[in-house]
C-alpha cells in the first residue's frame, strides 16, 4: 500500500475562494464549550493547533485552512489524538471571519507565518488587510491577545503600523516592540524550521483594549 500523502497544492489564490460558511454551532463542536475560544489563521497541516489543545486542554482552538485536502488531513490527526478541544474549518478567512465567531467572543487570534505573496501585483491576495484587523478586532473579547508572527521582513513592517495605528490594539511591550520569547510555548511548523535554520523571526503580540466607554450623555 502507498504511503504517499496526498499532493496538495502549496498556495491557494484565496481571491477565488469565494464560497462562505455558516456560523458554526460551537457548543455542538467541543466537549467543554465554555472555554474560552483561540483561533489559528492559516492552521496548515495543524502542529500549532495540535499542540496547543494539547498543552492547554482548558481552552479550545479552531484552525482556519484553504486547502481541503490539508483541511481533512488535520480533521484526522484531530480524531486520532482524541481532542476534544480543537477543531478545524476549511474557509478563506479573508471572507468568513466574521461569520464564523460572534462578537467578542475570541481569546486569541494567532497568525503564523502567512503566506507574503512576494510580487506587488500579488499583494492584494496577504491575510493581514486593514479589513481583517478590524475583523479580529471586532471578534476578541476585551484583553484578547492578536498574535503574528513572520520571516518576511517587509510584511512585518507593514502588518505592525497597521495593528498599533487600529484604536482596538495596543502593544503591551511598547510601541512597535516586539513580543519577548515565551519560554514552553508550542512552536509552529515553520517557525521551528526558520529557527532551525537561523532565521530571524519577527514576532508580535498585541492586546484588544477594554471596548471604549459610552460618551456621558448616552448612559
Ligand atoms: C506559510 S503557511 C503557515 C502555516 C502555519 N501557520 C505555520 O506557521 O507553520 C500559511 C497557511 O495559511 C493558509 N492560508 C493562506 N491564506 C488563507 C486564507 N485566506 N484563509 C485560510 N487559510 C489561508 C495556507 O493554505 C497555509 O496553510
Amino acid at each position: 500500500m502507498s504511503k504517499r500523502r496526498p499532493r496538495t497544492r502549496h498556495h491557494v489564490n484565496p481571491l477565488g475562494f469565494v464560497r462562505e460558511v455558516a456560523l458554526p454551532d460551537w457548543r455542538q463542536v467541543f466537549a467543554r464549550p465554555d472555554q474560552p475560544l483561540e483561533v489559528d489563521v492559516g492552521c496548515d497541516k495543524g502542529d500549532f493547533l495540535l499542540g496547543r489543545a494539547a498543552q492547554a486542554p482548558d481552552v479550545n482552538v479552531v484552525g482556519l485552512e484553504i486547502r481541503a485536502p490539508i483541511v481533512d488531513m488535520v480533521q484526522d490527526r484531530i480524531a486520532r489524538q482524541g481532542l476534544t478541544n480543537a477543531a478545524v474549518v476549511l474557509c478563506n478567512a479573508n471572507r468568513s471571519f466574521e461569520a464564523l465567531f460572534a462578537p467578542g467572543s475570541l481569546a486569541a487570534v494567532y497568525v503564523h507565518f502567512p503566506d507574503p505573496w512576494f510580487k506587488a501585483r500579488h499583494h492584494k491576495r496577504r491575510l493581514v488587510t486593514p479589513a481583517f484587523v478590524d475583523a479580529v478586532a471586532s471578534r476578541l473579547r476585551p484583553g484578547g491577545l492578536f498574535e503574528v508572527m513572520t520571516d518576511f521582513e517587509p510584511y512585518a513592517r507593514e502588518v505592525a503600523p497597521l495593528v498599533e495605528g487600529h484604536p482596538a490594539f495596543e502593544n503591551p511591550h511598547g510601541p512597535g516592540a516586539p513580543a519577548p520569547p515565551e519560554p514552553g510555548r508550542v512552536l509552529t511548523h515553520r517557525e521551528a524550521w526558520h529557527e532551525s535554520r537561523g532565521d530571524p523571526i519577527h514576532r508580535y503580540r498585541w492586546r484588544r483594549r477594554p471596548a471604549a466607554a459610552p460618551p456621558p450623555g448616552l448612559l
